[in-house]
C-alpha cells in the first residue's frame, strides 16, 4: 500500500442493497453507506427485480451524497462499482452513476466483480495482512465458491453450487417453515404459532439462526451433501428432505421448528466445515477465508473456529457492516485490480 493514500468511492448496487463507501488505499474506511432494501422485498419473501431498480434509481443519489460527506469528490482519485454478476437493471442504476461522475470529476472508472468484492471484504477487514494463498469460501444469497485466491487479483475457482446458494437454501427453509406455520395456524387457533409466525422474515437466514438457538442440531438427521469427489457444492437435496420431513408431520409445534432449524443448520455447516477444512488440506493451504451475508451466522462461526484451532488453521471472516452487501469491498477490490493494471 502506497504512503499518500489513493481515496477510493465504491458504489454496489447487484441486489438489493444501495450502497457507496469511500475506502483509501491504506484500508481506511472513511465512509460505508448502506441503504437495505429488505423490507421492501419481505412481503415476497426474496427480491423483486424491477423493484429492486427502481429503488436503486430513487436511493443511489442520496447514498453517494452520504458517503461523499466526509470527503470531497475533487479528493477521490477512482471509483470502482459492480459490474456483474447482479440484476441487469439494477447493476446498470451503480454503472450509469459511476460513469457519470467519473466523465464529469475527470476521474477513472472501474468496474468489479462482486464475488471479488466479497473477498477483498475480509482483506480489507484485515487490512491487507492476510498472507495469500488461501482457500475462500463465499457464502451469500446467490453464490456459493469455493477457490484458491493467489493474489489480490487472481483466483482459482474450485466449485460452486449445483442448484441452491447457501443464503439462499436459508431463505427456502424460513419461507417453508412460515408457509407449514400458517396453515396450522389457520387450523387451531394457537397462539404460541401465531407468534412465531410473525418472527418470519427476508432474509430468513438470521431468521433460522436464531430459531436454531432452541433446537436440538441433532433432533432429525438432514442429509450432509459432502459430494467428496468434486469441489462442487448441492443444497437442494437439503431442502427436499426438509419439505418431506415437514409433510410427514401430523402437527407444526413451535418444538418442531426449532429442531428442523438447528438440524437444518447443523447439517449445511457439516457441509461446509468437512469440504473447506478437506479442501485446506489436499491444497496445503493453512489459510481460509469465509465471506458473504451467511459468513454472519455465529453459530458457523464457532464451528468453524473449533475446527482452525484443531486443525491449526487460520480462519478469517469480514468485520461488522462487511459481511452483508457494501460498497467498502467494492472500494477495496477496485484498487487492487486498478492497480494490478498500471
Ligand atoms: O452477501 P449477501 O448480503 O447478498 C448476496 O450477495 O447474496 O447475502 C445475503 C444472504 C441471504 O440469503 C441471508 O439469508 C444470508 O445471507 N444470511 C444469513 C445470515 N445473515 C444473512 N444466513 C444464515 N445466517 C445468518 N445469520
Ligand atoms: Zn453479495
Amino acid at each position: 500500500m502506497t504512503k499518500q493514500p489513493i481515496n477510493v468511492l465504491g458504489i454496489e448496487t447487484s441486489c438489493d442493497e444501495t450502497a457507496a463507501a469511500v475506502v483509501d488505499s491504506n484500508y481506511n474506511i472513511i465512509s460505508n453507506i448502506i441503504f437495505s432494501q429488505q423490507k421492501l422485498h419481505a412481503p415476497y419473501f426474496g427480491v423483486v427485480p424491477e423493484l429492486a431498480s427502481r429503488t436503486h434509481y430513487e436511493k443511489i443519489q442520496y447514498v453517494v451524497k452520504k458517503a461523499l460527506t466526509k470527503i470531497s469528490i475533487k479528493k477521490i482519485n477512482l471509483i470502482s462499482y459492480t459490474e456483474q454478476p447482479g440484476l441487469k437493471g439494477a447493476l446498470l442504476i451503480g454503472k450509469t452513476v459511476a460513469k457519470t461522475l467519473g466523465y464529469l470529476y475527470s476521474i477513472p472508472t472501474i468496474g468489479v466483480n462482486h464475488l471479488w468484492g466479497h473477498i477483498h471484504s475480509v482483506i480489507l477487514s484485515y487490512r491487507g495482512k492476510i498472507k495469500f494463498p488461501f482457500v475462500s469460501l463465499i457464502i451469500s444469497g446467490g453464490h456459493t465458491e469455493l477457490s484458491i485466491v493467489e493474489s489480490y487479483t487472481e483466483r482459482k475457482v474450485l466449485g460452486q453450487t449445483r442448484d441452491d446458494a447457501v443464503g439462499e437454501s436459508f431463505d427456502k427453509i424460513a419461507k417453508l417453515l412460515s408457509f407449514s406455520i400458517k396453515k396450522e395456524s389457520k387450523q387451531r387457533k394457537n397462539a404460541k404459532l401465531l407468534s412465531l409466525l410473525k418472527k418470519f422474515t427476508y432474509p430468513g437466514g438470521p431468521v433460522v439462526e436464531k430459531l436454531a438457538k432452541y433446537g436440538d442440531p441433532k433432533a432429525i438427521n438432514f442429509p450432509r451433501p459432502y459430494m467428496l469427489d468434486s469441489w462442487d457444492f448441492s443444497f437442494s437435496g437439503i431442502k427436499t428432505a426438509v419439505l418431506y420431513y415437514l409433510n410427514s408431520q401430523k402437527r407444526i409445534q413451535p418444538e418442531l421448528v426449532y429442531n428442523i432449524c438447528a438440524s437444518f443448520q447443523e447439517s449445511i455447516i457439516d457441509t461446509l466445515v468437512t469440504k473447506i477444512t478437506y479442501a485446506a488440506e489436499k491444497f496445503n493451504c493453512r489459510r481460509i477465508v469465509i465471506s458473504g451475508g451467511v459468513s454472519a451466522n455465529q453459530y458457523l462461526r464457532k464451528r468453524f473456529m473449533q475446527i482452525a484451532k484443531q486443525k491449526l488453521l487460520e480462519v478469517y471472516f469480514p468485520k461488522k457492516n462487511l459481511f452483508t452487501d457494501n460498497a467498502a469491498m467494492i472500494s477495496c477490490a477496485g484498487y487492487h485490480f486498478f492497480t494490478d493494471k498500471c
